[in-house]
């Protein structure tokens, strides 16, 4: 569509019921995918940004369209960051307010969002390796490596799959039998209320890498979410009643985080000279802003003061005043629960083993972390307005907990992903 036909629709909504439910969201969608979110004529975003004030209900429609405009015009506002970059609200992954911990059909409502994003991304390089989609054209991979994609893609999306009890048998005789194994799975999955992932991809350019990036960004939320919530669990099981849901939790946390480095393995794939590329235009929007990864590192232990007075928590304010107003932490928590001689013996040892493993998955994220880092970005800054790597070197080898360390022990050091 024209950019004429593309504003001929929107005056035609806004003059019309203006109804959330009627928004051509394809068309906008279309619009800024033909050039990238950080290229889309301003008269276009102008349009937009009149649209949004026209939106006032508070039903469900009228959010999903707030929600969608917010992330469309984050640029334009001023307000671009991690958050909006991801679209982290129209996933509608937890904020990081306080909620119940998560029952079975919590974790099985993340494990779904983690296959539906990893599947996606595969299935966006089929059909562009096929050459049945023009969306993100520069850079395309070549064959080696979009065949690469869909089987660590399957493999990433494998723990997630088992554990909604979906263990496929993947016929893996060729890249594009691998990837529509997958597909075949989630289209079976029941989606009834889960968010849609169609308005969640805009990219800021057209470079092909960045729907990887950008899925694969997203999947790591949903999982850092998953941990927040459990190690919250464990604060709550620890500090009240009998200790074996904390052991559990610890070890479902351990468990989310590390099969989910398969997630590391799939990015790895991506072109280094095409994030480049992209990069360009995502300054201001770092995962350092992500509060789902700070949470997960407060809720284990409480910061020191120089880290939370740094960057590292000045670029998450939110979870910064939870950390300053006592946000109760898994160390506090197990060192009461000892102090006042609730956990025996073989329970204190099962906590401490459960928390040792989850300190060493943690630390083997950082690791694979760092690695990833320094092979896609080099010497350059971050852009979240570190020095980049060495900021990342840095912060590795911060402890988990105080009270327990990680376990197996392992020798500190960058590993390649
Ligand atoms: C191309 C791949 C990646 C590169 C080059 C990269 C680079 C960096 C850099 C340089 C920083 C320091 C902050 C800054 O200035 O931006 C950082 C922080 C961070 N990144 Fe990545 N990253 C990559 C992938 C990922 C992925 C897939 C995740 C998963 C969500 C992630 C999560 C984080 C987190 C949580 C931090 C904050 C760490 C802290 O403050 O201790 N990164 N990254």
């Amino acid at each position: 569509m024209s950019r004429c036909g593309f504003v001929r629709e929107l005056t035609s909504w806004s003059a019309g019921a203006a109804d959330p439910d009627e928004f051509p969201y394809d068309q906008v969608v279309d619009a800024f995918h033909r050039v990238g979110k950080h290229f889309v004529d301003k008269e276009l975003l102008a349009r937009l940004d009149e649209t949004r004030a026209r939106v006032t209900g508070h039903d469900e429609p009228a959010r999903l369209l707030r929600d969608f405009l917010d992330v469309a015009l984050d640029k334009w506002d001023g307000r671009y960051d991690y958050r909006s970059y991801l679209a982290l609200r129209l996933l509608r992954l937890p904020d990081g307010t306080d909620g119940p911990p998560p029952d079975a059909e919590a974790r099985r409502a993340r494990d779904r969002l983690v296959v539906r994003l990893v599947a996606d991304a595969v299935s966006f390089e089929l059909s562009a390796a096929a050459r049945v989609t023009g969306l993100l054209p520069e850079q395309r991979p070549g064959r080696a490596v979009v065949a690469k994609r869909c089987r660590l893609g399957v493999r990433a999306a494998l723990p997630a799959l088992t554990r909604l009890g979906l263990d496929p048998k993947i016929d893996d005789t060729t890249p594009a039998t691998t990837a529509t194994t997958l597909s075949a799975v989630v289209a079976g999955l029941d989606t009834t209320g889960d968010p849609s992932l169609r308005l969640s991809m805009l990219p800021v350019h057209v470079t092909h890498d960045e729907y990887l990036f950008i899925r694969v960004l997203q999947a790591y939320e949903c999982v850092f979410a998953g941990v927040a919530d459990e190690l919250r669990g464990v604060v709550a099981a620890l500090g009240a009643g009998p200790p074996a849901p904390a052991v559990e939790r610890l070890g479902y946390a351990r468990d989310l985080l590390g099969t989910a480095g398969s997630l590391f393995s799939l990015l790895a794939t991506m072109q280094p000279a095409a994030f480049q590329t992209f990069r360009q235009y995502t300054e201001g929007a770092s995962a350092i802003q992500s509060r789902s990864y700070k949470l997960v590192e407060s809720l284990c232990r409480t910061p020191a003061p120089e880290r939370l007075d740094s960057v590292a928590y000045r670029s998450v304010p939110e979870v910064r005043a939870r950390v300053r107003d006592g946000q109760p932490t898994v160390d506090e928590a197990y060192r009461r629960a000892v102090h006042e001689g609730r956990l025996d013996d073989p329970t204190r040892r099962l906590v401490e083993t459960g928390m040792g493993r989850f300190a060493e998955a943690l630390a083997q994220w950082r690791r694979t972390h760092y690695g990833v880092a320094v092979r896609m970005l080099g010497r350059r800054p971050g852009t979240g307005y570190t020095e980049g790597t060495p900021y990342l070197a840095a912060v590795r080898d911060l402890p988990v907990f105080d009270a327990v360390e990680p376990y197996p022990s392992r020798p500190t050091g960058g590993r390649p992903a």
